[in-house]
C-alpha cells in the first residue's frame, strides 16, 4: 500500500497500530497519498491528475440540511462502476434485515437473554462476511429504519474480497482480537477497548492478524452516529471530538482479480473487478470512517449522592425518525471513582424506556445480555444485601471493568438464531427470591401512622 504506513503522526507510539490518522469529529477532512493530487479549487476537474477518476460518495441525499449533508469525493485507479455487473453470491444466512412482527423468522422477547461469547469453530473457516450472525433488531434495512445488533465470530481475513454495506452504518465493537480495516479512504486497526464506524456505502476488507477473532457490530439504517449533546456539561466531557480518529490516503496498486460483496437489503450480491477498489490516492470530505479509544471517554459521575442516568456514559447516538429520541445509543462503563454518601450505588431497580443490551468486553462473565423496554429488572438479592450494609468508603467502581451497553429505543426482535442457539444461551438470572421485608416492620409503620393521625394499617 502507498501512503499509509507513515511512521509520523499522532498515534505513533501505539505498538498495535501501524496507522496513522486525522483527529475530529464531523469534519471535513483532505487526505492524498501522493502530494498535489488532489483537484485544486474544484471537484470534478476535466482531467484529473494522472488520469486518476473523480467519484462522490454521499452519506445523505443532496438536499438535506448543510449541518447534517455528509459526501467524500474520492479520486481513484479505477471507477466504482468499473465491475461485471451485479450478481447472486453465496449467501450468509444468519444475516437478518427485516425485522417486522409480521416476519415469522424474527421473535418478540419479553425475557432477559444472555449468550456466551459465540466463537468461529476451528473446523470452518470464517471471514468477517460469512461470521456475521445476527441477533435482533428492529425495523428494515429495506425502509432505512431501525437497527440490527449482529456479533461476529471470525478466524480468516478477507482475501481479495471487499465488503460493501448499502442498508447501514456499521458500528464494530471487538471482544477478542484486532481487526485490521482496509476502507477505501485508509486503514483502521482497532482491538477489544476500542471502536470503529464504517459509514453505509465504503467499501472496506477485515483482517484478523491475531487469528481467532470475536465482537459485536451495531448496524443503524438510514442514519449516521454522532456525538451526544452536552448541555450544562459545557465544550468538553464524555467523549471529546479530538479523540475521534480517522484513516488517511493509502491506496493498492494491484491489478488483479478482486471481488466486492454488496448487502443490499440483507442479501448479498457479488461484482468482480480487475483491480484492487482500494485504489483511492486521495479523497476530501466528511463521510469518514473513523476509530475511537473506549479508555479516552472523560467520566461524568454524581460527587455528592445518588447516581446519574447511564446516559451519562454515552459515547454516540444515532438519531431516529422520531423528533428528540435516538434510535439508539452506544454507551461504556469502565472503571472510574465512586465517593457518593448514602447512596444505593449499584444500579437502581428500574424500567427504562429503551431496551439494552450489554457486551462485557473486559471483567464479568463475558458475552452478551439484554432487556427488552419496560421490562423490570435490576440488583439481584444478594447483592441487594451487600449493598445496603456495604460500608461507604470512596472506592474504585468496576475496576479494571470494560461493559458495553447498546440502548435502542425501539424494541429489538430477536432472530431464529439468537433463541435457537443452545451452544450459546445463558439461563436467565432468578429473580423471585425478595423478600418484602416492608411487611415485617408494619407495627413500627402503624405507630409511626398512629402518631400522625392517619388510619393503620389492617
Ligand atoms: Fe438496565
Amino acid at each position: 500500500m502507498v501512503g499509509a504506513f507513515d511512521t509520523s503522526g499522532y498515534n505513533q507510539e501505539r505498538k498495535t497500530d501501524p496507522y496513522i490518522y486525522q483527529v475530529g469529529f464531523g469534519n471535513t477532512f483532505a487526505s492524498q497519498a501522493i502530494p498535489g493530487v488532489l483537484p485544486e479549487g474544484q471537484n470534478n476537474p476535466q482531467n484529473c491528475k494522472y488520469d486518476l477518476y473523480a467519484e462522490q460518495l454521499n452519506g445523505t441525499p443532496f438536499t438535506v440540511p448543510r449541518a447534517s449533508n455528509q459526501r467524500t469525493w474520492l479520486y481513484r485507479i479505477l471507477p466504482s462502476v468499473a465491475h461485471g455487473g451485479m450478481v447472486d453470491t453465496k449467501q450468509n444466512p444468519l444475516l437478518i434485515s427485516d425485522f417486522s412482527p409480521l416476519n415469522p423468522n424474527v421473535h418478540i422477547n419479553p425475557h432477559q437473554v444472555a449468550w456466551k461469547s459465540f466463537k468461529a469453530s476451528a473446523s470452518e473457516k470464517l471471514d468477517f462476511i460469512y461470521g456475521l450472525r445476527t441477533i435482533g433488531g428492529n425495523g428494515s434495512a429495506v425502509s432505512k429504519d431501525g437497527m440490527a445488533f449482529h456479533v461476529y465470530a471470525v478466524n480468516q481475513s478477507m482475501e481479495k474480497t471487499a465488503f460493501a454495506n448499502v442498508d447501514g452504518d456499521l458500528l464494530f465493537v471487538p471482544e477478542e482480537g484486532r481487526l485490521d480495516i482496509q476502507t477505501e479512504l485508509g486503514s483502521l486497526m482497532i482491538g477489544p477497548g476500542e471502536i470503529a464506524v464504517v459509514q453505509a456505502g465504503i467499501k472496506f476488507k477485515v483482517a484478523v492478524p491475531d487469528g481467532a477473532s470475536q465482537g459485536a457490530v451495531y448496524e443503524v439504517y438510514g442514519t449516521h452516529f454522532t456525538l451526544p449533546d452536552l448541555g450544562p456539561l459545557g465544550a468538553n466531557g464524555l467523549a471529546n471530538v479530538r479523540d475521534f480518529e480517522h484513516p488517511v490516503a493509502g491506496f493498492d496498486v494491484e491489478p488483479s482479480k478482486w471481488k466486492v460483496v454488496y448487502k443490499i437489503g440483507g442479501k448479498l450480491f457479488e461484482t468482480k473487478r480487475d483491480h484492487s477498489p482500494f485504489d483511492v490516492v486521495g479523497w476530501h470530505g466528511n463521510y469518514v470512517p473513523y476509530k475511537y479509544d473506549l479508555s479516552k471517554f472523560i467520566i461524568v459521575q454524581s460527587a455528592n449522592i445518588d447516581h446519574l442516568d447511564p446516559s451519562v456514559f454515552c459515547i454516540l447516538v444515532a438519531k431516529s425518525k422520531f423528533p428528540n429520541i435516538n434510535l439508539m445509543e452506544f454507551c461504556a462503563l469502565q472503571q472510574h471513582y465512586v465517593t457518593t454518601r448514602n447512596t444505593f450505588r449499584l444500579p437502581y431497580y428500574h424500567r427504562n424506556a429503551s431496551s439494552e443490551y450489554i457486551a462485557f468486553i473486559r471483567g464479568g462473565p463475558g458475552g452478551y445480555t439484554g432487556y427488552t423496554g419496560l421490562v423490570p429488572h435490576g440488583p439481584p438479592v444478594k447483592a441487594w444485601e451487600a449493598a445496603v450494609k456495604e460500608e461507604l468508603d470512596s472506592t474504585i467502581a468496576n475496576e479494571g471493568a470494560l461493559i458495553t451497553v447498546m440502548e435502542p429505543y425501539q424494541m429489538l426482535l430477536l432472530t431464529d438464531y439468537a433463541v435457537s442457539c443452545t451452544e450459546y444461551q445463558l439461563p436467565p438470572v432468578s429473580t423471585w427470591a425478595y423478600q418484602p421485608n416492608f411487611l415485617k416492620r408494619i407495627p413500627e409503620v402503624n405507630a409511626d401512622l398512629k402518631a400522625a393521625g392517619r388510619p393503620m394499617i389492617q
